[in-house]
């Protein structure tokens, strides 16, 4: 008898020490002390003990199911120490090593420019007022002197909105996406009496298939004084003094006459080609000249539109392509890169 318990002990010895999870115990468990385990064919056999001994026969049996049981419970306990301390030094940290560093980002190009020209503009005297995207036609075109059969307001240049929620199917006056920002003349003018000395930056939407130097949208600057004596000299100057501020003192500039509605007369304002010198290249068209902005002299029908006295008051207003002037100033070639968010192209604004 005492010879078989020793022998199942050895066995069920052997197999723990080879026994790695819970798996493994639990076949060892139902091997050992399960219904066709060899401990409980001995119970069953204890009938065909004679009487007296058999109490004797049952606790020995007992004894060693405790004692089984408590080897495969130690064997849990040491596989389980064994997964703990191995996790341990999986996972250990070393908190000497430096850290992961989140990935920062940085300001957009056009965002550094509008910090720069609200800058320059504060330093010249002037405003800085917001403006809407979501114009309408009135602000966008009839105040400014624009006629009903201007090119511009055609639907194939300017963004309409389909405004039936929005307003009366009959009104004339379109909900559109303001295709300049001289929308703020108008405004500001309608709000204020001069002197008047603002800025406005924005963002404008044109009908323009995107190539290297156009974008559906882009963005503009307004500048706006009215007061007594202003005159052409004014304007000259301001643009002038903004040209050194942001491009250096050396700058080259011109003005070509030109016409817009709402001015009179008008100007266009080129600086040199910051790629050619002048000498012509792709990017200015081989005139060695790059447009950044139109100008001219605020039109008497529009003073009187907004009612301003036009006897007393005159005024100039501008107009600059931020994008045009952030590109001039850092070197991009294409205008699209400014709207693509590519991270390899936003990075080197660090
Ligand atoms: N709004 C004009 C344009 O988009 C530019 C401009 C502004 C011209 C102010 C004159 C005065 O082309």
């Amino acid at each position: 008898m005492n010879r078989e318990f020793d022998d199942l002990l050895h066995e069920l010895k052997q197999s723990l020490k080879i026994a790695e999870n819970d798996y493994d115990l639990n076949n060892i468990r139902s091997q050992f002390l399960g219904k066709k385990s060899r401990i409980s064919k001995m119970m069953k056999q204890i009938g065909s003990i004679e009487p007296a001994k058999r109490p004797l026969f049952g606790k020995k049996i007992n004894e060693i199911k405790q004692q089984i049981d408590s080897l495969i419970v130690s064997r849990a306990d040491e596989i389980e120490q064994h997964q703990y301390e191995e996790t341990l030094a999986k996972e250990q940290v070393d908190l000497t090593m430096p850290g992961v560093q989140p990935p920062v980002g940085s300001l957009h190009p056009l965002t550094l420019m509008r910090r720069e020209l609200e800058d320059i503009f504060i330093s010249l005297g002037f405003d800085v007022v917001e403006g809407y995207d979501i114009e309408d036609e009135y602000h966008n075109f009839d105040a400014l002197n624009t006629p009903e059969n201007h090119p511009a307001r055609n639907e194939m240049d300017t963004f309409y909105i389909k405004a039936s929620n929005t307003r009366p199917k009959q009104s004339n006056n379109r909900l559109l996406l303001r295709s300049q920002t001289s929308t703020m003349q108008v405004r500001t003018m309608e709000n204020n009496q001069p002197p008047i000395k603002m800025v406005s930056i924005g963002r404008c939407y044109r009908n323009d298939k995107p190539d290297k130097s156009h974008s559906p949208f882009f963005h503009q600057m307004e500048g706006l004084t009215v007061d007594e004596g202003i005159n052409f000299l004014d304007l000259r100057d301001i643009l002038i003094k903004f040209a050194r501020l942001m491009f250096g003192e050396s700058i080259q500039w011109r003005f070509r006459p030109h016409y817009f509605p709402f001015t009179e007369p008008s100007a266009e304002f080129d600086i040199r080609c910051f790629k050619c010198y002048g000498e012509g290249c792709s990017i200015c068209k081989q005139s060695g000249w790059i447009e950044i902005g139109g100008a001219g002299m605020v039109d008497t029908n529009v003073f009187d539109i907004v009612g301003i006295d036009s006897e007393k008051y005159t005024g100039y207003a501008f107009g600059l392509g931020i994008d045009r002037i952030t590109m001039l100033k850092y070197r991009i070639p294409d205008i699209r890169l400014l709207f693509e968010n590519d991270l390899r192209f936003l990075e080197q604004f660090r």
